[in-house]
């Protein structure tokens, strides 16, 4: 197979609202990043992925697009973004932008055409969304289409007087989805992905891409999302765009796709797909639910973590994609809660779990994604008040847990465990008041532990959580941990993550207990012929018995 640039990517996300504020107005901007090339080089990357950085109202933090063609006067201008793309790569760096295709903002020119009957281009715009009318009741009563439930709760139409008609919209009210079997639009949007294109970036991350077909039969359901995610026809429209735009251009293309299946996972990111490269699923970002909590139920009900589940779905994406593609590695993103807090312990083990996820996770093969602030140990946020969150999804589901009868500590301990806000939070440079974040207070609060977590603090620490990112993802180059043969021991073990593998230059052992107990385990039988490399302990110990969170990489003796 030919050799792809981004077959070397480490990757890191950033998102661009909360990784570094230059002109002191509270949010992260373009010129931030660009001041921080420097760190991430060190840092071991070489490939960013920008969260979304076009004008936009911000009520999903600009994955409500206003102007695909502009930057948003939050983050900068065009001259900025350019200056990015070339200060990158003359460092050798590579940039990804999000590309966000299901839906638009509804302060969008193409949708306030398509909801205005007197506007010239009225009936053009509006087919590029999806319009419904209402349901007639026996009793005469109108209500909505279906009983369809958007990702971010609550329906997923939005009734228009003017039109009299309802439209789509699986997130927000203010996203309304576009109408991706017409041709035009479909159009307008390969010419502004070109536009990015010819300007210079290297690749996108395909934003909620396999909900771009619906169901236009409409029929009931609730909460009915397989009547608007995955449908086979999403496939069609990906293959356009990959035929005509990204392969030729050789771009690195992740496509994120929840709840891809296994039967479909090639067709999006094997080698011979023509859809994407890389392919983002979240099967191992969810496995810590409560299905009897009806009080905050579905991703915010929180119980036991099953190792299981993560160690399987790892081993199943690995699997599928051995010699046939590429795996993606990553804890979580800008959706899903902080990872130390989340699958580790954000409190008195929070050093040493945060080097056990590094250790578990940067071993394996394929290529990782490093979210921001993850480097340093982030943690959850620590608010103790609702109004300090603003994520959008936060406060449909607040009133949703309060009218399911939770109490308002209940609700607010699901949002403090589950909430997006956790992982956007500013990140955390120093201790001073905003962290050097900003001069200023940020949009969204920082964490007050930036006293003790933050990057000049473990830039000084030979055993900070940083210095284990920088020589893992160090050694992940020197081995080619990429391309290496991986072997899982007890997949079924409830404590133990264990694993063998094959690199570039040597074999390894990681041996790590997932979980907050001490436990025995059985080590390998040739760990004679192994020794210790590295461990998250102060000093190695070679046993049997494992003490919280401890994990340890064992390297074969020559
Ligand atoms: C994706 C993004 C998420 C956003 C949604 C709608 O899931 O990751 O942050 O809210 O799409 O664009
Ligand atoms: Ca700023």
């Amino acid at each position: 197979m030919q050799k792809k640039w981004w077959h070397d990517a480490i990757i890191y996300q950033v998102y661009l609202r909360s990784f570094k504020d230059t002109n002191n107005d509270g949010i992260g901007d373009i010129n931030g990043v660009i001041e921080k090339l420097d760190y991430l080089k060190s840092l071991g990357v070489n490939t960013l992925w920008i969260s979304p950085h076009y004008d936009s109202p911000m009520d999903d933090n600009g994955y409500d697009v206003r102007d695909f063609y502009k930057v948003s006067e939050d983050y900068g201008t065009i001259e900025d973004f350019k200056r990015l793309i070339e200060k990158a790569h003359q460092k050798g760096m590579y940039i990804l932008t999000d590309l966000v295709l299901n839906h638009t903002s509804d302060e969008h020119p193409w949708f306030k055409a398509a909801s205005d009957p007197t506007h010239k281009d009225h009936a053009l715009y509006k087919d590029f969304y999806i319009w419904h009318d209402g349901k007639i009741l026996e009793n005469g009563e109108k209500t909505l289409p279906t009983q369809w439930v958007s990702w971010f709760g609550g329906p997923v139409w939005e009734y228009n007087e003017a039109l009299d008609q309802y439209y789509l919209h699986i997130f927000s009210k203010k996203m309304p989805d576009l109408n991706w079997r017409n041709k035009t639009m479909r159009e307008s949007l390969k010419s502004m992905i070109k536009w990015w294109v010819d300007l210079g970036v290297d690749g996108f991350r395909v934003d909620a891409s396999n909900h771009l077909e619906k169901n236009w039969d409409f029929p009931e359901g609730k909460p009915g999302q397989e009547h608007f995610s995955s449908l086979p026809k999403h496939h069609e429209y990906l293959e356009e765009l990959g035929e005509e735009i990204f392969k030729p251009n050789d771009l690195l293309i992740i496509g994120e796709a929840g709840g891809a299946s296994k039967e479909e996972a090639l067709q999006y990111a094997g080698n011979q797909s023509n859809e994407f490269n890389l392919l983002i699923q979240f099967e191992h970002c969810w496995v810590d639910g409560d299905e009897h909590n009806e009080l905050t139920p579905g991703k915010w009900a929180k119980g036991e973590i099953a190792l299981p589940k993560i160690k399987n779905s790892f081993a199943k994406w690995i699997e599928i994609f051995k010699d046939k593609g590429f795996h993606t590695l990553y804890w979580h993103n800008h959706d899903q809660p902080r990872i130390v807090s989340h699958y580790g312990d954000d409190e008195k083990y929070r050093k040493r779990s945060a080097k056990m996820l590094a250790y578990t996770l940067y071993l394996m093969p394929g290529i990782p994604i490093v979210y921001y602030g993850e480097e340093i140990g982030m943690t959850n946020v620590d608010y103790h008040d609702l109004e300090q969150f603003r994520d959008v999804e936060v406060f449909t589901e607040y009133k949703n847990f309060i009218e399911n009868g939770a109490s308002s500590a209940i609700a607010l301990q699901a949002l403090k465990d589950r909430a997006r806000d956790n992982a956007r939070t500013p990140m955390q440079w120093d201790d001073s008041k905003f962290a050097d974040f900003s001069d200023v207070s940020p949009w969204i609060d920082v964490n007050g532990n930036k006293d003790f977590i933050n990057v000049l603090n473990d830039t000084l620490d030979e055993t900070s959580i940083l210095n284990t990112y920088k020589s893992l993802l160090k050694l992940r180059k020197e081995e080619d941990i990429i391309h290496s043969d991986i072997t899982f021991i007890d997949l079924e073990d409830p404590h133990t993550f264990f694993f063998k593998l094959k690199a570039k230059h040597h074999d390894y052992y990681v041996l790590a207990n997932f979980k907050s107990c001490v436990i025995t385990a059985t080590l390998p039988s040739d760990i004679e012929d192994y020794e210790i490399y590295k461990t998250n302990m102060e000093s190695p110990i070679n046993t049997n018995y494992f003490n919280p969170y401890e994990a340890r990489i064992y390297r074969k003796k020559k």
